[in-house]
């Protein structure tokens, strides 16, 4: 967890919790007209109605990150995602020629701390070192370029970053493995073997090409000595807990139901899932998908369900139904609510900062080094 030790608070969060969302929402307002440009509250595209409609811009894993690369008069960030996400925009907001032309750092807060992502906590940096020994010493790693979907924390990004790696997003992923082949003929992909599996496949790399890594198993991630030799992509066997709930049957039931219907999901999901549908793609390629298809369309669409939710709200000309049967929502995206954020925000403004992140020089350093190749894929 990268944080930093914090003054106590001015105003502690239990005042906040009896409150009602309208008291929160105009007392948040209130610090956004008090602290004008110098605060920026960025959402992600998962977050709920209400936090989106009180952030500054919006957008998904990749656009968030170039916002935060680009900030340049904010002060403050108030990042309503998840920890990595907050942890690459303290990283980008905060490079060394940024913070020399505006002579400050950036304060980035998250407004809950328990606001991770599971999929994340799937690659610890120590068991991704773990593996690229053991590749070495089977394989060797000259060959090998580590990438790793921003999805991650700090320290695996650092981790790419020092052995010639890179960092993905769902939106740049195939771009990002073509740079990596033109480096070597092999990737490391973590910690999401789905994103990893989809991506390869398209670009007609088999899944017999793609050994999955299971940290758990120490003996070569599962693997037999051959089955790496005549790999392309190493898989680690981490996953989304929310996008793998999608399964085949429910595209075949809405298709049975619904003949015209368009399947839309992100790569996150499994491949039996992404192989049936119509467009697979980030969660702004979604948002982009929907908002240029003819009203009347109908879309089934396989993603965290309050941005499905959202897009039924603004595209009543289009029929949009969510893939699933059953809820798939991301508990800890929803962790970040009005109490949260208006208590974040008022102790910014007190001067107090609560949940700040804050990356160590090091690993920011290394991190950024992966980070600044991806954004320079094109
Ligand atoms: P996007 O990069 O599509 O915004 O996705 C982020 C994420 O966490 C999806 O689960
Ligand atoms: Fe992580 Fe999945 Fe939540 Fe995205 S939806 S933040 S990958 S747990």
């Amino acid at each position: 967890m990268s944080t930093v030790a914090a003054p106590a608070p001015t105003f502690p969060l239990a005042d906040y919790k009896p409150l009602d969302n309208e008291t929160l929402a105009s007392r948040i307002q209130a610090v956004r007209e008090q602290m004008g440009s110098e605060l920026l509250i960025l959402g992600h595209h998962y977050q709920q109605d209400e936090v989106i409609a009180l952030s500054d811009l919006r957008g998904d894993s990749y656009q968030l990150s170039q916002m935060a690369a680009e900030s340049s008069d904010c002060r403050y960030i108030a990042f309503c995602g998840v920890h990595f996400m907050a942890e690459t925009a303290d990283i980008l907001a905060n490079r060394p020629e940024k913070v020399a032309e505006r002579g400050s750092r950036v304060t980035v807060v998250l407004p809950d701390m328990a606001a991770g992502c599971s999929m994340a906590d799937m690659a610890a940096i120590d068991q991704v070192e773990a593996a690229w020994a053991d590749l070495g010493e089977v394989i060797g790693t000259d060959d090998v370029t580590p990438v790793t979907y921003i999805n991650s924390a700090a320290s695996l990004k650092a981790f790419c970053g020092r052995h010639g790696g890179i960092v993905c997003t769902s939106s740049n992923a195939a771009a990002v493995l073509e740079w990596a082949f033109r480096r070597t003929s092999r990737v490391l992909f973590f910690p999401d073997q789905h994103l990893g599996r989809n991506t390869a496949l398209k670009m007609g790399i088999t899944n017999e090409q793609m050994p999955v890594w299971d940290p758990y198993n120490s003996d070569l991630g599962g693997n037999s000595e051959e089955s790496l030799q005549q790999s392309k992509v190493i898989l680690w066997k981490g996953h989304c807990s929310v996008h793998q709930m999608f399964r085949p049957e429910h595209v075949h039931g809405l298709r049975e139901r619904i003949p015209d219907i368009k399947i839309l999901v992100h790569p996150e999901c499994p491949q039996e899932v992404n192989d049936l549908a119509d467009v697979s793609g980030s969660t702004g390629t979604i948002i982009r998908t929907v908002e240029a298809a003819p009203p009347g369309t109908k879309w089934a669409i396989g993603t965290e369900l309050h941005l499905v939710n959202r897009l039924k709200q603004e595209h009543p000309e289009q029929e949009i139904h969510f893939l699933s049967p059953v809820i798939c929502m991301c508990a800890t995206m929803y962790r970040i609510d009005l109490a949260h954020l208006c208590w974040s925000l008022e102790n910014l403004a007190a001067g107090t900062p609560v949940n700040v992140i804050e990356v160590d020089e090091e690993t920011a350093r290394w991190s950024l080094a992966a980070l600044e190749r991806m954004l320079k894929v094109k």
